[in-house]
């Protein structure tokens, strides 16, 4: 597919908000095929540095709470004003396995990139995130995945104990379809390889040099960033 969206911006810009896999390029993959328009509210969970909240905002027009654990909302908000974005894109601290401050049936479209894995073992999707969408409203979530089910040591190095929030596709086929919730469409994304060539680009990030070695040992054959898009069943 063509990044036409992702492309307006700068690399360099970009690289200044990356904190893995190019959050930017995956979005735009995860929205490529959904009726967005202005008047919609959305849901960025784990926005991080908001590339996802600023694609949905600037790319579609859309209202976006950018929710992250993280990062200070403060650094998010004086980014959006630098931008003149302040009034679209509202910056929020939000940890999804605790209450949480919306309300049911509020939201047309919930994205979430590189961040629902860390704590989707904690929360009852079902009873926690579906009931924010309204009727005929979208999850699509993009995280990455492991390829088989088998653990390589390199990943076990890498992730730590955080390895043990990796699975295959399958297995969150089957996590999503055990809550309930309606498949539309799921597969590993097509910009995987250049997200993550895009996130090595950021030579002074200590994080991205830090996966890179990972890398080059051979571990991005072992995962796939895999998407996921949802609809609301109520
Ligand atoms: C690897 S970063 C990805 C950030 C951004 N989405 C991106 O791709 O650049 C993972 C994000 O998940 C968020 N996160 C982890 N646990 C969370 C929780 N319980 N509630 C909300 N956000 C959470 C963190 O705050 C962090 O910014």
């Amino acid at each position: 597919m063509k990044f036409f969206r992702t492309e307006k911006y700068h690399i360099d810009f970009q690289k200044t908000k990356m904190m893995g896999p190019n959050a930017m390029l995956i979005t735009e993959e995860l929205l490529c095929n959904l009726e967005l328009r202005p008047v919609m509210t959305a849901l960025d969970i784990g926005c991080g540095l908001s590339l996802s909240s600023l694609l949905v905002a600037k790319e579609f027009g859309m209202r976006v709470f950018a929710c992250d654990l993280w990062v200070d909302p403060a650094e998010n908000f004086a980014f959006y004003k630098k931008i003149n974005m302040e009034k679209q894109i509202i910056p929020m601290r939000v940890d999804f396995t605790k209450d949480i401050p919306f309300s049911s049936g509020y939201f047309d479209l919930i994205v979430s990139v590189d961040s629902f894995h860390y704590f989707s073992d904690k929360i009852n999707f079902a009873e926690k995130i579906l009931p924010l969408l309204k009727k005929n409203g979208t999850f699509a979530a993009a995280f990455p995945v492991l390829i088989s089910d088998e653990i390589p040591h390199v990943l076990k190095d890498w992730f730590g104990d955080e390895v043990t929030m990796m699975h295959t596709l399958d297995w969150w086929k089957d996590y999503f379809e055990s809550q309930g919730a309606v498949i539309d469409e799921c597969g590993y994304c097509e910009c995987t390889e250049k997200a993550w060539s895009d996130w090595f680009l950021c030579t002074e990030n200590e994080y991205a040099m830090a996966d890179k070695a990972f890398a080059d040992r051979g571990a991005l054959s072992e995962i796939s960033i895999a998407k996921f898009i949802i609809k609301s069943n109520m």
